[in-house]
């Protein structure tokens, strides 16, 4: 017999499905009623706790106290926008400036990382005076129109200026992998010549997280980007899924590939759940755009926003959140590997710090893990153009106790099914 929690989830899904309509997605097949977060742990309507083995944006732990008392502190102090001169969000940028190639001279902000890619997209197209865009097949980007037009995994048509590449493919092109995507790359190209038009950027998120999670070798990317400056575009990197030392190897996905992009998008884990995003640029594509518009984001670089972003640096520095992701992430994958080694469904186990895909045989397979593991209070997902791809991605302070107890679970739930 249903108890009086699920009557209650079931009534409130009901009311949700009633009034946010049917575009809303759940996770899980019995959905999880979250109402409060620390650490690394979230916990349901009915006092379960769950080890969140999945979210990037709450990347210092849920409800971190530093991120928390910043908020707070700056908004019983002031909240504005950016048209007053104000300290916060020059310094902020300052330090954020500091963490990238010196090649980018400017940062802007907004407030999610669509408008993020959005405006990026209004550089690239502007400095370059190109309108193609090439993306990775199963790529995702965000929610506006110029963006839904250029993120596939949403099924969304792709718009008449966007070519898609099939993401670098190790396991089928060995050392080669990095050389074939690039040809990739100038094959869209030449197909974008084909239409009369010329590529005013690359767009990649640096881990291709909704193409399934493709992280090496590292420097696969780099003769992709090579080939799209000798077309005359730019390389965008999208760390929002990547970025803040998810990967274990510095701050950013690209550093990772030694690349120096020409403009990087920001979001998602900038704020730890506060809604804070960016882009960073060359000062030249700057320039260009500041020649034609002025730029104004009403909530972009708000003083609040600023406070959230300036604690999530500290908390990432003094808590040693990088080497962390690495040391966590790196004894996790062995494990993986072991566990792949006796099972044969798992087809690969890679990544980089605390982003993990694990390649499952099927899709159907990654859902039933995926539901088991929720079942037994782990919270995951799973990624990939075929949703076979489990990804893992817990906060940062993730420790090896929270993955062992992932990993016994993982292996129990595997032999299960
Ligand atoms: C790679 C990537 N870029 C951009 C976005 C869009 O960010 P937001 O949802 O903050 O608009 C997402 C969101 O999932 C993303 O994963």
């Amino acid at each position: 017999m249903p108890d009086a929690g699920q009557e209650e989830d079931r009534a409130l899904a009901a009311r949700r499905a009633a009034a946010l309509g049917p575009a809303y997605r759940l996770f899980y097949r019995k959905p999880v009623h979250i109402v409060r977060g620390a650490g690394v742990e979230l916990f349901d309507s009915q006092g379960n706790a769950y080890l969140d083995a999945y979210n990037n944006v709450a990347s210092v732990g849920h409800c971190h106290p530093r991120v928390t008392a910043a908020i707070a502190a700056q908004a019983a102090i002031l909240n504005t926008h950016t048209r007053y001169l104000s300290e916060g969000v020059v310094a902020y940028a300052e330090r954020l400036l500091g963490l990238l190639p010196a090649t980018l001279g400017h940062v802007m902000f907004t407030c999610s990382g669509s408008e993020a890619n959005d405006l990026a997209l209004r550089l690239a197209r502007g400095f370059t005076g190109a309108e193609g865009v090439i993306v990775t097949e199963n790529a995702y980007h965000g929610v506006t129109e110029a963006l839904a037009e250029l993120s596939p995994s949403t099924g969304n048509p792709l718009g008449a200026r966007v070519r898609t590449v099939r993401p670098p493919d190790a396991r089928r092109d060995g050392a080669e992998a990095g050389e074939a995507f690039a040809r990739s790359v100038r094959d869209a190209v030449a197909d974008l010549a084909g239409a009369g038009l010329r590529p005013a950027a690359l767009l990649l998120d640096t881990i291709l997280s909704s193409d399934g999670i493709v992280s090496d070798p590292a420097g696969v990317l780099a003769p992709a980007v090579d080939a799209i400056r000798r077309a005359g575009g730019l390389f965008i990197a999208d760390e929002v899924q990547p970025g803040f030392g998810r990967t274990g190897a510095g701050m950013w996905g690209f550093s990772r590939h030694g690349l120096s992009p020409d403009i990087v998008t920001m979001g998602k884990p900038m704020g730890a759940g506060h809604p804070i995003a960016a882009v960073a640029a060359r000062a030249d594509i700057v320039a260009a755009f500041g020649a034609r518009s002025r730029y104004f984001n009403t909530f972009g670089g708000n003083p609040v926003s600023v406070a959230a972003g300036q604690a999530v640096l500290d908390v990432i520095r003094d808590e040693d959140l990088v080497a962390n992701a690495a040391r966590v992430g790196a004894a996790m994958m062995d494990e993986m590997r072991s566990l792949a080694a006796a099972d044969p469904r798992i087809v690969e186990v890679r990544g980089a710090g605390l982003f993990i895909g694990v390649e499952l045989d099927s899709g159907n397979l990654a859902t039933e893990v995926v539901n088991a593991l929720r079942d037994r209070f782990i919270l995951i997902s799973a990624a990939g153009r075929s949703g076979n791809v489990l990804k893992i991605r817990p906060p940062l302070p993730f420790g090896l106790p929270h993955a062992d107890r992932l990993l016994g679970a993982l292996s129990s739930v595997l032999r299960s099914l």
